[in-house]
Formats: C-alpha cells, sequence, structure tokens
C-alpha cells in the first residue's frame, strides 16, 4: 500500500502541470451516456388482481439452465447462467447481505463483466476496486444524474457494506482478467433507440447519429435475460477514434498522455485502473463525473486536470478510443 501511495503522489506531481480548469458553459449530463428510466406509465388504471408470479423457465444459447424472470433479477441471488466462464463466487458477490447489499452479480454480473449503465469491475486492480467502494460510502463518488437509479443504487448499498465484504469481493473481481465485450462501430446512421432498464436499447427505425456515441446490446433477447456472454456495440461517429487516439497518445496539447498513469496499452498500472475495452458510455460518466465534481473520491485530484481543459467532444472520443481497444 505505501508503495502504491508514493507511486500515485508521482504522478499528482506529473498532473500538476496541467492548468486550471476553464469553467464548463454546460454541465448537463448528456442523455446518451446517462440513460434514465421514462417515468412509469401514468393512469394506467388499478388492476383488480395481482398477477400470479410467471413461472415460465427461460432458456439462453449454450446452457442447460433454466430460470424464471424472478430468479433472473433477484436481488439476493440472480442467474448464474455461465458458472465455468468464473472462479467460484464469494457470499457477497453472489447473494449479497440482506437486506441492503444487493449481490455484486446482479448489476456487475458472476463474471464481473458488467452492463454499461453499471460497469465493468473484472480484472480491476483490488487497492483500487476498495477505494471506490470506500468513495461511494462515504459519498465523494456519485453520478452528475441523480435520476439515474444503478449509480444511486450502488451508493446505497456501498453505505452498508462491511470491510470484510469490500476486501472479500475486491479480491474475487481482482482475480480474473475483464474479456472483450464492446465492438466499436463508426458510422453516420444508428438505430433509433429507447430507455428499457436504464439501458438503452435499439428500436424500430434508424436515425443519424450526430454528436453521441450509440451503445446498445448485440442482442438485446439475451441482454434481457442478463447473459454474462452476450456483449454492445457502440456506434461513434466517424473520425471520432482518430481523434481519440491523438488525445490518448499526445495529450493533443489540451490533456495529458494518458498512457504515463494508465499503462501504454491502457491496461492500468499498479493501483491506476485499466480503462481499454470497457464501455464507452461508462468511461464517457467518469470522465463527465470527474470534470463537474460528482467523482471526487481520494485518487480523483489525479483526474481532475486531466479533464480540466477537455470538451464533451474530446470526452466522447477519448471514450471511443478506449473502448475500441483490446482489454
Ligand atoms: C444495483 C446495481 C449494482 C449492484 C448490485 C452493485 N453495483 Fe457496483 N456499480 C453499479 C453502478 C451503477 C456503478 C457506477 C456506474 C457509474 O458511475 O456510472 C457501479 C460501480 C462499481 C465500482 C466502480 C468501478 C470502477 O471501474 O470504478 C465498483 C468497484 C463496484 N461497483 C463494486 C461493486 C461490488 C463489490 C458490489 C457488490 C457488493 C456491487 N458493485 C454491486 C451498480 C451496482
Ligand atoms: C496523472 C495520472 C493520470 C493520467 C495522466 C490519467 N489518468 Fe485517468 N485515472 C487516474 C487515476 C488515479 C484514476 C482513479 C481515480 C479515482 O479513483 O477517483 C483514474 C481514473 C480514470 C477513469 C475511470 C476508470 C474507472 O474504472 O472508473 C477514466 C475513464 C480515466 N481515468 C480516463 C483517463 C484518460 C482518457 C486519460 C488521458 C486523457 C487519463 N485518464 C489520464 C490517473 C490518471
Amino acid at each position: 500500500m505505501k508503495r502504491e501511495l508514493t507511486a500515485l503522489i508521482g504522478l499528482t506531481v506529473i498532473a500538476g502541470v496541467a492548468s486550471v480548469s476553464a469553467q464548463d458553459q454546460d454541465p448537463t449530463p448528456p442523455a446518451w451516456a446517462y440513460p434514465t428510466n421514462p417515468p412509469a406509465l401514468a393512469g394506467g388504471g388499478a388492476q383488480a388482481t395481482t398477477p400470479a408470479p410467471d413461472t415460465t423457465p427461460l432458456h439462453l444459447p449454450g446452457t442447460n439452465l433454466t430460470f424464471t424472470r424472478a430468479q433472473i433479477r433477484n436481488g439476493f441471488g440472480p442467474s448464474d447462467w455461465r458458472p465455468e466462464t468464473h472462479p467460484k463466487m464469494p457470499e457477497v458477490v453472489a447473494n449479497g447481505r440482506q437486506p441492503d447489499v444487493r449481490a455484486c452479480a446482479l448489476c456487475h454480473y458472476p463474471n464481473g463483466q458488467g452492463r454499461p449503465e453499471n460497469g465493468p469491475v473484472a480484472g480491476l486492480p483490488a487497492a483500487y476496486i476498495i477505494q471506490q467502494l470506500k468513495d461511494f460510502k462515504s459519498g465523494a463518488r456519485k453520478s452528475s444524474e441523480p435520476r439515474m437509479g444503478p449509480p444511486a443504487a450502488m451508493v446505497r448499498l456501498a453505505q452498508a457494506m462491511t470491510p470484510e465484504e469490500m476486501a472479500t469481493s475486491a479480491a474475487y473481481f481482482a482475480s480474473f482478467p475483464y474479456q472483450k465485450w464492446i465492438r466499436v462501430v463508426e458510422t453516420t446512421t444508428v438505430p433509433k433507440t429507447r430507455v428499457a432498464g436504464s439501458m438503452w436499447v435499439p428500436a424500430e427505425g434508424t436515425e443519424p447519429i450526430g454528436s453521441r456515441i450509440v451503445e446498445v446490446p448485440e442482442d438485446t433477447a439475451r441482454t434481457a435475460l442478463r447473459d454474462p456472454i452476450s456483449g454492445f456495440v457502440a456506434y461513434v461517429p466517424p473520425g471520432t477514434l482518430a481523434r481519440g487516439e491523438s488525445l490518448v497518445m499526445t495529450g493533443a496539447g489540451k490533456t495529458t498522455a494518458c498512457g504515463i498513469c494508465h499503462g501504454n496499452d491502457l491496461r492500468g498500472l499498479g493501483p491506476v485502473p485499466p480503462i481499454a475495452g470497457r464501455a464507452a458510455s461508462y468511461l464517457m460518466r467518469q470522465l463527465f463525473d470527474f470534470k463537474h465534481g460528482a467523482r471526487a473520491g481520494a485518487w480523483s485530484p489525479l483526474m481532475k486536470s486531466v479533464v480540466a481543459n477537455l470538451d464533451e467532444n474530446d470526452m466522447m472520443a477519448l471514450a471511443a478510443y478506449a473502448a475500441a481497444q483490446a482489454p
């Protein structure tokens, strides 16, 4: 731990050369990166009887296991469709602890790959995971978009976690690598989308991409059943990856080259987290949250100067480029 702190202090000196924040004109979180569920349909009419629980056994390709919808969504023991893709889960990861610590596997999946609205945790350094859990718990890390449900849920459950649960879950997720899971595609036209379950999913028809990233499941039906090996595609505007590469590699006169701290391949360095191949919308939220102060944890000052002079298009290009790299 002492060695890690010394390394981080060294990095602060490097980061210190970046100039102080230019005031940002528009701190509204971009909806493409912060999906919020539509308000529940009003006036639907009360039902006379509660519908019977749906006990239909559901299936996924490549496994004989079946789960009902209620089992898949169980916050205290969700479906483990593919036990062969991860080591044996500790109790807190598999089942959580009633009443407040929901199972990590529900949102990050048993194999830590995580859906974009939650983010991946597989392959992160244990010291980094513990620090994030402490930052959520202390209130130093939250979301710029308070209406987005999952980050608020993450804060609530971290508040209830014991130091032992933090250490056990961190050791588990740090013990195996993160797998490639996001396919980044430059395009001018994208599917229309809607929010379902705090996540963007394709709807009928197409539209111009404009200035945003559209990150959706490769297979919405499989993702709806929480298939932990069915990944995502991130559509990005043409030219985004080249712009991202220049910012990552050189800073392009606006920031510090990322490799100094995250490693040249962006696969992490000591306690500094890997960012290669992780969900583009997740990465965008983090950059935006650092910039606007929602993420202000113990190690966040190192990122504050990195994002100080970046506008939303710069952050989008960085997120797209990092997401496109091999983890
Ligand atoms: C209700 C869904 C949910 C559950 C359950 C959940 N998380 Fe999270 N987790 C999230 C969300 C959402 C984020 C932050 C996403 C963001 O900032 O946009 C997050 C972020 C994290 C991060 C930060 C990742 C990073 O790269 O910085 C860690 C570490 C983490 N969770 C660990 C856990 C652990 C350990 C558990 C089980 C004890 C758990 N989570 C349970 C939704 C959840
Ligand atoms: C001076 C060191 C330093 C530099 C340079 C740096 N980072 Fe970071 N970065 C960090 C540290 C330390 C953290 C963890 C911050 C925390 O815990 O709050 C981090 C966290 C992040 C995260 C959040 C990761 C997660 O899992 O939530 C992203 C995204 C990120 N950095 C992107 C970048 C990009 C893109 C660049 C280059 C433009 C960059 N960083 C340059 C040190 C650095």
